[in-house]
């Protein structure tokens, strides 16, 4: 048995020390004891001994790493995140497999709620823009989004009827963690979607829904992204029918769909790669990106932007595209290369039009669409 750090995360360099902490320790053993806030231990060869700051004896709990040593390695990926990537579809299709029937627990938190709030960061919170459109759509219900970091230093409005979901991979962000503790102190009811079992998030939440993505060990969220969103969708299900909001024809048919969503994700990793690798090859010496969409692809430009400046240090921004006109058009030059998001949907023809406002230098623009309109000239 191993005793490792793991309490809470001061910032996000700590946090992220703690990820590779337990791949590391899988070749020796699966048996952790996590030290807490305001406790110290002390590992002899005879025993564990865990201690209140007051010197108070505390029995150690041992926990299992529930992460397989193969999962912890880059079974012949030349890098983590070009595997976290591959493993997409077998996490969505195992996310919605094995969905289970609403718990009753969950069913009452929701069904006294009359507003949601969703606190995340960075990638996370993106997933929770996402998120806020669904449960909208879906359930009718009013949701706000924030970033942990200004959620916990506003006045924020929320009481016993508010829930707020806590989205997080690590379970270990300090700001996510500090603005679950300020909804707790307005008696708001906590829901969290995080991927890390026993983390310092999975336990001050009312309700943890896990994301069940394996470790993410590559630096830029991956899998753990794509997974949150369907936990996202399928909780917007759930939303619904304890609300009423849809019926049983139109709650099978979004089920449908999310069940296919992990074949479209095998088919594009299957399929795309070579033009994907052709277009970053002809764009990777551009000094800056513009990534455009509309709706809940709004968020998916603020994560490709984030994606790109992470990964390849190369300026980006994500913008809504409808927003382009009011101001960020002046810069349209500037930018070397535009990733427009146009697939198919009720704005469609909306997202055509702004990429049409991108009227002069139409060969920095990159589309990404539906095959089927692989042809339409724009
Ligand atoms: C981006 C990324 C970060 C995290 C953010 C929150 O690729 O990994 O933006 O999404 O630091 O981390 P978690 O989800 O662990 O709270």
């Amino acid at each position: 048995t191993y005793m490792v750090e793991g309490g809470s995360a001061k910032n996000f360099a700590r946090c992220k020390r703690l990820m590779f902490d337990e791949p590391a320790l899988l070749p020796y053993t699966k048996n952790v004891v996590y030290v807490k806030d305001f406790q110290a231990g002390e590992i002899t060869r005879e025993k564990i001994r865990l201690f209140s700051l007051r010197g108070k004896s505390q029995s150690p709990k041992v926990e299992k790493i529930r992460w397989d040593i193969e999962s912890a390695q880059k079974s012949g990926f030349p890098h983590f995140m070009l595997k976290e990537i591959h493993e997409q579809p077998t996490v969505l299709k195992h996310l919605v497999a094995s969905a289970k029937k609403l718990d009753n627990k969950l069913a009452r938190i929701l069904k006294s709620a009359n507003k949601i709030v969703v606190v995340a960061c960075g990638t996370a919170y993106h997933a929770g823009i996402v998120g806020k459109y669904a449960i909208e759509h879906m359930a009718k219900m009013p949701v706000a989004v924030d970033l942990s970091s200004e959620f916990r230093y506003r006045s924020i409005i929320i009481d016993n009827k508010t829930v707020v979901i806590a989205i997080s991979q690590s379970g270990e962000t300090a700001d996510t963690l500090a603005a679950v503790r300020e909804a707790k102190i307005k008696n708001a009811k906590v829901v969290s979607i995080c991927n890390v079992v026993g983390s310092s998030l999975t336990r001050e939440s009312d309700f943890v829904l896990y994301t069940h993505a394996g470790p993410e060990i590559g630096v830029a969220s991956t899998k753990a992204y794509t997974a949150q969103l369907m936990v996202l969708y399928l909780l917007a299900i759930n939303i619904a029918k304890v609300k009423g909001a849809l019926s049983g024809y139109t709650i099978s048919r979004y089920q449908k769909i999310l069940a296919n969503i992990h074949n479209q994700a095998r088919l594009i990793l299957k399929k795309d790669l070579p033009a994907l690798s052709r277009v970053a090859e002809r764009h990777h010496n551009f000094g800056s990106f513009l990534f455009l969409g509309r709706n809940v692809n709004y968020p998916s430009a603020l994560e490709g932007a984030l994606k790109l400046k992470e990964i390849s240090y190369i300026p980006a921004e994500g913008y809504a595209a409808g927003e382009m006109k009011h101001g960020p058009i002046a810069l349209i030059d500037e930018y070397r290369a535009v990733v427009c998001i146009a697939v198919n949907s009720a704005i469609y023809e909306k997202m055509i039009s702004n990429i049409q406002e991108i009227k002069d230098n139409k060969e920095k623009i990159v589309i990404i669409a539906k095959e089927e309109n692989k042809h339409k000239k724009v």
